[in-house]
């Protein structure tokens, strides 16, 4: 039997049933531009037969709220589309996009090799998985392909990306990484084996290393930065591509959300089955904020990126600004990189001082402003500051001049705000950063 009552069924029932039961006025006639919120946890079936019908983990499972709404599936397919692949997931948020796809991915034993400019927190969920689920990780320097060469086992299912890297935006020579990770993988890790650099006791030793046994690793790329717009991932040869929404996409800094979008429907289909038994599931009302971000999405992302080169350059003529960590300097490490595989930058950027400031100026200097917010995140219209705390070896891809001498870093995200009146605001926070100091 149907949930749903017609009208007549309800005539001679009480008035609590009506107030249940009362049909709903439909869309027929209401042509709205926009796409409309589709709440709802329990979905109805005509019959036990549809409700039989109606599971399907690749596509618009209308069978359960929790599985996705019109709403979230429209965003998935437009962000799909964006990113130029078959399918896309949407989880609660960016990080939620790296662990589903992660576990999704991974199982006991397996190996995955992420970059040591990382997202953190993604560092954090590496470690947690190593102790609590046999997943194995290793780090490798961006800048340093060899590093990853070297470690590439058979075990490896997974080689991450974050490109250019979180806090110090270097960008990997992404083709020579691909080749190392599709192309010269069996060869590398045979090499590894013949000279005694993989231990035999491993699992995977007695495997005749060909392509039988071993599969070469996937690469999953965080395109959070280029946002679905400066870098087309599947273009290139990435089998995954993780995007926090909560940044350009949402636009407005008042939603958390995180995508997932994949070509191959074998890879898509392990990612999304890890999240149903996870029971990740986002609001519509969410899922419609990112909607309306993404109507002026490219509008507002190339906006902001060409008042944050201009900021950028600005600062770079400071007397106490070391250098700039903008992709789009030529001095920022994989520069060349960069523009080889990117058509534009985003807003973000990170500022290192001389190394006569200390941390306490640096964080004086960001106290002192006063129309940037201390807070994270980034593509919002409030532009953001923020201390950042590097070990040393973060400092690896810049040149020998910058290396010796870095002092501390701040991470700048730019807004909507006109950059005229941001620059006044960093020069006058900067004069009195230098006054303490001298
Ligand atoms: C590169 C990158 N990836 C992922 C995330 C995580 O996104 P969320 O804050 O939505 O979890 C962030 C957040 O700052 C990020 O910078």
């Amino acid at each position: 039997m149907s949930t749903f009552k017609p009208n007549e069924i309800l005539k001679n029932t009480h008035l609590q049933t009506r107030l249940v039961h009362t049909q709903a006025i439909g869309p027929e006639g209401f042509k709205s531009l926009s796409t409309p919120v589709y709440r709802g946890s329990s979905l109805f079936f005509e019959n036990t037969a549809a409700q039989r019908a109606a599971i399907n983990p690749l596509g618009l499972d209308y069978s359960y709220g929790v599985h996705g709404n019109p709403t979230q599936f429209t965003l998935a397919k437009k962000l799909a589309m964006l990113e130029g692949c078959q399918h896309g997931l949407i989880v609660p948020s960016g990080l939620s996009a790296i662990a589903t796809t992660v576990l999704g991915l991974l199982k006991t034993g397996d190996h995955w090799l992420l970059p040591d400019n990382v997202y953190g927190p993604a560092q954090l969920l590496a470690k947690d998985l190593a102790c609590s689920a046999g997943i194995s990780f290793s780090t490798y320097n961006p800048m340093d392909l060899q590093t990853l060469a070297n470690q590439l086992t058979p075990e490896t299912r997974l080689v991450w990306v974050e490109a250019p890297g979180s806090l110090t935006f270097e960008t990997p020579d992404l083709a020579e990484l691909k080749k190392i990770v599709k192309q010269d993988f069996f060869d590398l890790v045979a090499q590894r084996k013949h000279s005694g650099n993989l231990s035999s006791d491993k699992k995977s030793a007695d495997n005749p290393l060909s392509q039988a046994a071993v599969r070469t690793p996937l690469l999953a790329i965080d395109n959070t930065y280029a946002a679905g717009i400066a870098f087309k991932p599947f273009e290139f040869g990435f089998d995954v591509s993780v995007q926090a929404l909560t940044k350009y996409q949402c636009g407005h800094a008042d939603v958390l959300m995180g995508a997932v979008l994949a070509d191959n429907t074998e890879v898509f289909a392990a990612i999304e089955r890890k999240n149903r038994v996870l029971g990740l599931c986002v609001s519509p009302e969410d899922c419609a904020l990112v909607l309306r971000g993404l109507l002026t999405l490219p509008l507002r992302y190339h906006h902001q990126a060409e008042n944050a080169l201009q900021i950028a350059k600005w600062l770079q003529a400071q007397p106490e600004v070391l250098c700039v960590l903008h992709p789009l300097m030529p001095d920022a490490p994989g520069h060349q990189a960069f523009v080889n595989h990117f058509s534009a930058a985003a807003s973000v950027f990170s500022v290192v001082f001389k190394p006569e400031f200390t941390d306490n100026h640096a964080a004086a200097f960001v106290d002192e402003l006063k129309l940037f917010h201390i807070a994270y995140s980034w593509g919002g219209p409030e532009s953001l500051a923020t201390v950042v705390q590097l070990p040393p070896a973060r400092f690896n891809g810049l040149r020998q001049q910058y290396r010796r001498n870095a002092g501390p870093t701040v991470r700048l995200c730019i807004g909507l705000e006109a950059p005229e009146d941001l620059i006044t605001d960093l020069q006058e926070s900067l004069g009195k950063m230098h006054r303490q100091c001298t």
